[in-house]
């Protein structure tokens, strides 16, 4: 037996019992004659002391220990003349009476304990050992329970877990495709799935009527703080099913999971706000409602006067930032540099002190009589002692900037509480996207998403116009899930794909077999996906997902450890029948 409890077991009651323990050594001490080790596993540290009466080829093998080697000790509990309250076990000690190495380890390259000296990709490319620290474990911890926690939530509510395949064909819609090579059929790829979303619509067909699965999605695309290439979806798909049936059951499973994880009860109904009222109010389609800060239209009153910037623009908007007015010049100068970052693109920015004496202070009040300004700080609800912050121009950027400043302003205000958690739906967003470049229409969600019925007449005449019976779950400013209700009908189905430019030709050959399903008896149907990763990243307060996945990739899409991507062999390749032709360097 390597052990007879874990390193994080023992007590005061365990006092006198002979324990076999097994772990890393963290940590060596030397005091006076004594030699103390705190010995590690998943569970906790123990103390183990050497008496400095030890027989001698006990303090050898002692003396030989380093910083993570790996022993297994046998001794007897004893009570600490001098206890810890920080640590369960701090009650006791192992009076270490004979001790084996069972794997010697090389000094690790960073320290194994919460406050690290490892950078980041050097914990990446040692990840083995930062998954060590129990800081990173935890994490993982955590989104073991939260799986176990929607696996019985779904169960309970019918839904059948089934596994579909990591080799499917590539569909030229969404993100890029990771692509594999088949030997088999030589010069011809499968892809990785970006998600089930056909095989999920396709288990509707086959009469599955409730399907769930956690599953690992790929897509080539770039990375940011909460996306990884290969990332996790609690997926899901629901038969004889609307919006609201999805909505309710899958804020079911929200609520369940803060209850069973966090102990928060969330009893209010989420807030369903749609897509076009997220955007004028927050100027983003993930707004974070811990906050208020609302957006304020004011381009009627800030237009006709000697201000050419207003004058021109399309669109001028203001948000009221509460007991703000004493902003310094510097903080203020730092709040324009912000909007002009080259990812925000504003060209400046405008601001209106309401003084606490009740006078108006601006950036532009040579442009503007008191009375203007005075009309600015009602329109926006402003107190004295507020400060206005106020953008212009086209207005869909202008929602864009004033969106990302609000977030900035709350992180300053301390406004963004990661201990306070607000969902909210987000609904009706366009069908269709137009992109100027192609000069045609994307589908916001994917092709596979239904109008709204009440619009499906426009999809000829405005295709722009038509709303989609698509819903984003959104908590604190992130876009945890995503879904729709789909098209279950092969006729709409092959109008959408001629929208979005496919020859009646291209759309058979690149879904043909989800059309021709839709022949044979398709149930009305409607799903949704949760970013897994995201989801457990907020449980566990953090900021990137990379801390909930124990293995991630870096910033630019490379395992580090294992140094992935990487050539393969001229004989893979043959076998392949590929050929590589690298860009000529610039
Ligand atoms: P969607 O593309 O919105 O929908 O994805 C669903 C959710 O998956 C998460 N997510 C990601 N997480 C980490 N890294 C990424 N690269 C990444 N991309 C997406 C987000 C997102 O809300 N098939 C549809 C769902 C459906 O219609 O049922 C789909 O994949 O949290």
């Amino acid at each position: 037996m390597y052990r007879t409890h874990t390193c994080g077991e023992l007590r005061i009651d365990h006092v006198g019992n002979e324990v076999t323990l097994s772990g890393w050594v963290q940590r060596l001490r030397r005091l006076g004659g004594m030699t103390f080790i705190d010995l590690r596993d998943r569970y906790g540290i123990t103390q183990l002391v050497l008496d400095e009466k030890a027989p001698g080829d006990l303090k050898k093998n002692v003396d030989g220990l380093g910083r993570e080697f790996v022993i297994q000790v046998k001794g007897v509990v004893l009570e600490r003349q001098s206890k810890n309250p920080k640590m369960d076990t701090g009650d006791v000690e192992i009076d270490i009476r004979s001790l084996k190495t069972l794997s010697p380890s090389l000094v690790p390259p960073f320290t194994i304990q919460t406050d690290t000296d490892g950078g980041d990709e050097l914990r990446m490319k040692y990840r083995y050992l930062d998954l060590r620290r129990k800081v990173v474990r935890e994490n993982l911890v955590l989104r073991s329970k939260m799986a176990i926690a929607i696996r019985n939530y779904l169960d309970s509510q019918n839904f059948i877990e089934t596994e579909t395949p990591v080799l499917i064909k590539s569909t030229p819609e969404g993100a890029r495709d990771f692509v594999v090579p088949s030997r088999m059929s030589p010069g011809e790829f499968y892809a990785l799935p970006q998600s089930p979303q056909q095989l999920k619509q396709l288990l509707m067909v086959a009469g599955f009527d409730r399907y769930y699965q956690i599953v690992k999605c790929f897509r080539d695309e770039d990375l940011r703080a909460d996306r990884q290439p290969e990332f996790t979806q609690i997926d899901c798909e629901m038969s004889f099913a609307e919006q609201a049936d999805v909505l309710n059951t899958f804020e079911g499973l929200t609520k369940h999971l803060f209850k069973a994880i966090k102990g928060i009860e969330l009893t209010e109904e989420f807030p369903r706000i749609p897509y076009a009222e997220a955007m004028e109010k927050y100027g983003s389609d993930k707004p974070d409602i811990r906050f208020g800060m609302l957006f304020n239209d004011i381009t009627k009153l800030v237009q006709n006067r000697d201000f050419n910037v207003f004058n021109t623009a399309e669109y001028v908007v203001a948000v009221c930032a509460e007991n703000c007015a004493g902003y310094s010049r510097k903080q203020l100068d730092a709040l324009t540099n912000f909007v002009k970052k080259p990812q925000i693109g504003a060209r400046g920015l405008v601001y209106m002190k309401y003084n606490e004496d009740g006078s108006y202070k601006s950036s532009v009040d040579k442009f503007y009589t008191e009375e203007d300004l005075k009309s600015w700080a009602e329109a926006c609800n402003a107190k004295p002692g507020d400060l206005l912050l106020i953008l212009s121009g086209e207005k869909e950027k202008t929602q864009n900037q004033m969106g990302e400043l609000r977030l900035e302003m709350a992180r300053q205000l301390g406004l963004r509480d990661k201990n306070t958690f607000k969902p909210l739906w987000v609904v009706d967003f366009p069908l269709l996207e137009w992109d100027e470049e192609t000069q045609r229409f994307y589908a916001m969600h994917h092709p596979f998403t239904s109008p709204k019925p009440e619009d499906i007449p426009l999809l000829d005449t405005d295709p722009g116009k038509v709303n989609a019976n698509a819903y984003d779950l959104v908590i604190n400013g992130v876009e945890i899930g995503g879904g729709s209700v789909r098209i279950f009908e092969s006729g709409l189905q092959a109008k959408m794909f001629k929208l979005l430019g496919f020859t009646p030709e291209q759309a058979e050959a690149q879904f043909g077999f989800l059309m021709n399903a839709f022949k044979y008896g398709a149930p009305p149907h409607a799903g949704i996906a949760f970013g897994f990763d995201r989801l457990v990243s907020l449980f566990a307060g953090l900021d990137s997902i990379r801390d909930v996945i124990a293995f991630p990739k870096n910033n630019s899409g490379r395992d580090v450890m294992m140094d992935a991507p990487s050539p393969v062999s001229d004989e893979q390749l043959t076998e392949l029948a590929l050929q590589i032709k690298l860009p000529e360097a610039k």
